[in-house]
C-alpha cells in the first residue's frame, strides 16, 4: 500500500528500526533526532541495512531504492511533524522528554495522530495542555521492531475509539500484529510477562544457582524461547530493564518488584548490552 507520511521522533535502536520498517512498508517518513551526529548514523545505518537485505537476496532493489528516497531527514521537529498523519514518538524513556515532544508536536500539527512507542510511560501522562488529547495513545513495539510482529496499543483514558482504529489500522499496514489494551496498566500486557522472566533469571544468577548463559540455554532448550533471557537484556538494553524495575517498583513499593543489586552494578558499570559492547555477553 502507497501514501500517507509518517514523522518519527527519535533515532535510537526502536526509532531506528520504526522509520525504515514505515519506509519500506509505503509511507513517506520523516524523521528528526535533536542529538548531534544520530541522524546521520541513521542514515549510514539504514543504507547498510537495505544494501545487506538486497545482497541476501530477501529485499528487492527496487524495493531497497524506494524505501530509500522515501526516508527524508529533518532538522527541526516541525518539519517532521506538519506534514505527517501519523507521528511515532520514540525518544529516551524519560517523561520530560517525552513530554517536551508531545507539546512541540502539538503546536507543529493539530491533524497528525500522535503515537509514543514508549514501554513504561502511559500516553495519558503525555497529554497534559495539549489541544487535541483524544489522539494520542500507546502504540508499542518490539525490539528488533523491523522483525517482531506484535504491537501492543494502549488506549488511553482521553484516546478516542477512532483513534484506536486508525492505531489498529496503522500497525496492520506496517505489517503487524496489534493486540488492544483497553485500558493504561504499569507495564502494559508483554512487559509484565517479560519483566517477571527476567527479575527470576537475574535473582537465581546474583544467588549463585547458575551462570547467565547456562539460564539462557535452559530457557532456549527448555521453553522454546527463540532468545535466553540474558541475551534477550542485551538486545533491549539493561539500563532500560533497570529503569523499567526501578519504576515499578517506587511505583508500588512492593519488594519483590526491586531491581537486583546485580542490575543496578551492571548498569553502574556502562555494561548496558549490545549497543556497549558489553552486557552479560561481549559484543
Ligand atoms: N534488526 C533487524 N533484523 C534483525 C535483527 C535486528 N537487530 N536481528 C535479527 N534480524 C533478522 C535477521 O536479518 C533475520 O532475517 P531473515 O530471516 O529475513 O534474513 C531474522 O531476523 C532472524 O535472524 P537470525 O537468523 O540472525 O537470528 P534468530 O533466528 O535468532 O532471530 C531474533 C533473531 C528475531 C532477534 C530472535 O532471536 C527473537 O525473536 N528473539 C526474541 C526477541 C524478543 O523477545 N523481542 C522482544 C523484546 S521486549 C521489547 O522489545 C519490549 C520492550 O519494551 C523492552
Amino acid at each position: 500500500m502507497e501514501g500517507g507520511t509518517v514523522g518519527v521522533i527519535g533515532l535510537g535502536q526502536m526509532g531506528s528500526q520504526i522509520a525504515l520498517l514505515c519506509a519500506l512498508r509505503g509511507l513517506y517518513t520523516r524523521v528528526f533526532d535533536s542529538v548531534e551526529g544520530v541522524p546521520e548514523h541513521f542514515q549510514r545505518w539504514a543504507a547498510s541495512y537495505l544494501d545487506d537485505r538486497v545482497q541476501k537476496g530477501k529485499l528487492d532493489p527496487a524495493a531497497a531504492e524506494q524505501a530509500r528516497t522515501r526516508l527524508f531527514i529533518e532538522k527541526r521537529i516541525e518539519d517532521c511533524v506538519r506534514p505527517a498523519d501519523y507521528v511515532v514518538e520514540a525518544v529516551v524513556e524519560n517523561l520530560q522528554a517525552k513530554q517536551q515532544v508531545f507539546q512541540e508536536a502539538d503546536e507543529a500539527s493539530h491533524r497528525a495522530l500522535l503515537f509514543t512507542n514508549s514501554s513504561t510511560i502511559p500516553s495519558s501522562q503525555l497529554v497534559k495542555g495539549l489541544r487535541s488529547p483524544g489522539r494520542v495513545c500507546n502504540v508499542h513495539f518490539f525490539n528488533p521492531a523491523l522483525v517482531m510482529e506484535l504491537v501492543e496499543i494502549v488506549k488511553g483514558p482521553h484516546t478516542t475509539g477512532e483513534t484506536v482504529t486508525a492505531a489498529l489500522e496503522f500497525a496492520r499496514r506496517l505489517g503487524k500484529t496489534p493486540v488492544l489494551l483497553n485500558r493504561e496498566i504499569r507495564g502494559f500486557a508483554v512487559n509484565r510477562v517479560l519483566d517477571s522472566i527476567w527479575r527470576e533469571s537475574v535473582y537465581l544468577v546474583g544467588d549463585g544457582v547458575i551462570s547467565p548463559e547456562d539460564l539462557d540455554t535452559a530457557v532456549v532448550k527448555g521453553l522454546g524461547h527463540p532468545m535466553g533471557p540474558f541475551r534477550l537484556m542485551d538486545l533491549v538494553g539493561i539500563d532500560l530493564v533497570y529503569s523499567t524495575q526501578e519504576a515499578a517498583y517506587r511505583e508500588t513499593g512492593e519488594a519483590r518488584l526491586a531491581p537486583s543489586p546485580l542490575l543496578a552494578t551492571k548498569v553502574n558499570k556502562g555494561e548496558t548490552g549490545k549497543k556497549s559492547g558489553k552486557g552479560w555477553y561481549s559484543y
